[in-house]
């Protein structure tokens, strides 16, 4: 089987703020009718249930009924992700931690999580990261452009200001859209995310 004909994508979950774009990311994910490869790490299991009140496993049971997940645990380097002849079609990192970031550009990796970038990398399979720190440093800044040049696509959680997103859950549908379409599942964006100037608007 051809990698881009493969229905397995990987979400993968790091201790950055933001589990409410993990959440998202996985049901848009499920929706797409993909089977969910998912690896948490330790500190994003942690930030979930700080960030949205709720353990972990509570949203995973509601994820059977959505479609197919499996999920791996993030010290488990024998997982079938960790190698690159396992057919994955694209993979992403939501929110994706400066310290995963960082483990990615060095190579120096130690978790599935890392491993299972390091093998997009290498595959050229689409790999796309939700980084999240403010402000970033040089040391940041250094990582993610390493991880640009090597072909991730790299999508901060900026909202889309000019779509006047006026709730949370407004930035959460903007960036889970635009990362299913960075990688590669959706050929463009919803409609309703699209830019319209104002003149254009009937
Ligand atoms: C409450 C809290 C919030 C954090 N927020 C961030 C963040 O937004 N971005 C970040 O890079 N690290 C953040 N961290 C630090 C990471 O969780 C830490 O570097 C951890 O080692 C990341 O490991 P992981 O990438 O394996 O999940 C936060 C830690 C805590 C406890």
């Amino acid at each position: 089987m051809q990698k881009e004909d493969s229905n397995n994508v990987v979400l993968a979950v790091t201790g950055g703020s933001g589990a409410i774009l993990a959440k998202g990311l996985a049901e848009a994910l499920l929706k797409t009718g993909m089977t969910v490869l998912f690896v948490c790490s330790r500190y994003g299991r942690m930030m979930w249930r700080e960030e949205l009140g709720e353990p972990l496993e509570t949203a995973m049971d509601e994820w059977t009924d959505l479609g197919n997940v499996i999920t791996f645990n993030p010290g488990d380097l024998a997982a079938p992700i960790a190698s690159g002849s396992f057919p994955v079609r694209a993979s992403c990192i939501a929110p994706c931690s400066m310290a995963t970031a960082a483990s990615i550009a060095t190579g120096v990796g130690s978790n599935l999580i890392h491993r299972m970038a390091d093998v997009a990398i290498k595959e050229q399979t689409p790999l796309v990261i939700v980084p999240r720190e403010s402000p970033l440093s040089p040391i940041h800044l250094r990582n993610l452009l390493t991880l640009s040049e090597l072909g991730v696509t790299v999508l901060p959680p900026m909202p889309a200001f000019y779509k006047y997103p006026s709730t949370v859950e407004d930035v959460v549908y903007d960036v889970t859209q635009r990362t299913i379409v960075a990688m590669g599942l959706r050929e463009s964006l919803p409609g309703s995310l699209q830019y319209r100037p104002k003149r254009f608007e009937t």
